[in-house]
């Protein structure tokens, strides 16, 4: 299965001009790119741009969606308006968004429910917020709070194939800090989550369910990320609207 990145452009770049520059660029490279499912989530003030310049090879996404259609909510944006843009993706349940915005694990469900039902692919995101010293995937209080998340988020929910949506394993500590996840770790957090899903859904869900890893993916770790055999691909956040970054990413992915 071809793997995915995710480029969460996050609150940037400050411009439009620049927002143009970076789609530019994704146009040129994902030409050239094979095997590999870019999907580019800018700001919603950018996406009308995006659709025009990155190219038939890149995929649409948002960074969050509002969890019904009624027009009465001053500052959101529907699913359905998304749809209308042709994004096919949405970020949702991102750890900003809960630090900042105080957004509950009760408004990601039914941000996921909306988009399931819109048709938008939901990429879900969890994740510790902390490690303490001796914590690994085996720890309990580090289970506890995955399979919290999972509980909450997917309450009620239930997921047709696979493909449906996307599970992004994002460790909060890891976020923006330039401390990755280690590779074995990565690789037994995707392992629990399969895990939950088994028991949860099925066993056909959580073998194919795509499951990605966030946090400090830049130009010289990406490869090794994508190489993990249980992963579906990477979740790249700052280093999707530094043009030399990117550039430098798009470059490794050629073959
Ligand atoms: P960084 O790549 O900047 O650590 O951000 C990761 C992220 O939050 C992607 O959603």
């Amino acid at each position: 299965m071809a793997k995915l990145i995710v480029f969460n452009f996050k609150m940037a770049p400050a411009s439009i001009m620049e927002a143009k520059e970076l789609f530019n660029i994704f146009n040129k490279y994902s030409k050239k790119i094979k095997n590999i499912k870019l999907i580019v989530t800018p700001p919603y003030i950018y996406l009308a741009e995006a659709k025009e310049r990155i190219g038939s090879k890149c995929y649409l996404g948002a960074q969050d969606a509002f969890w019904f259609n009624r027009y009465v909510i001053t500052g959101e944006i529907s699913p359905k308006m998304l749809k209308s843009l042709k994004s096919q993706y949405v970020i949702l349940g991102h750890s900003e968004r809960r630090e900042h915005l105080k957004e509950t694990e009760e408004m990601i469900n039914a941000k996921v429910k909306a988009c399931l039902q819109d048709g938008l692919k939901p990429i879900v995101c969890i994740g510790e917020k902390e490690r303490k010293n001796n914590d690994s995937a085996a720890s309990f209080s580090v289970k506890k709070i995955l399979f919290e998340q999972l509980n909450n988020i997917f309450q009620g929910i239930q997921i047709e194939k696979s493909s449906d949506l996307v599970i992004a394993y994002e460790p909060v500590w890891a976020i923006g800090t330039g401390k990755q996840q280690d590779l074995v770790e990565v690789q037994k957090m995707i392992d629990l989550i399969r895990f939950w899903l088994a028991r949860r859904f099925s066993e056909d869900i959580a073998k194919n369910l795509p499951i990605i890893y966030g946090g400090s993916v830049n130009a010289q770790n990406i490869v090794s990320f994508l190489k993990l055999k249980e992963s579906a691909g990477v979740l790249v956040g700052g280093a999707s609207t530094k043009k030399n970054e990117l550039t430098k990413i798009l470059n490794k992915l050629i073959k």
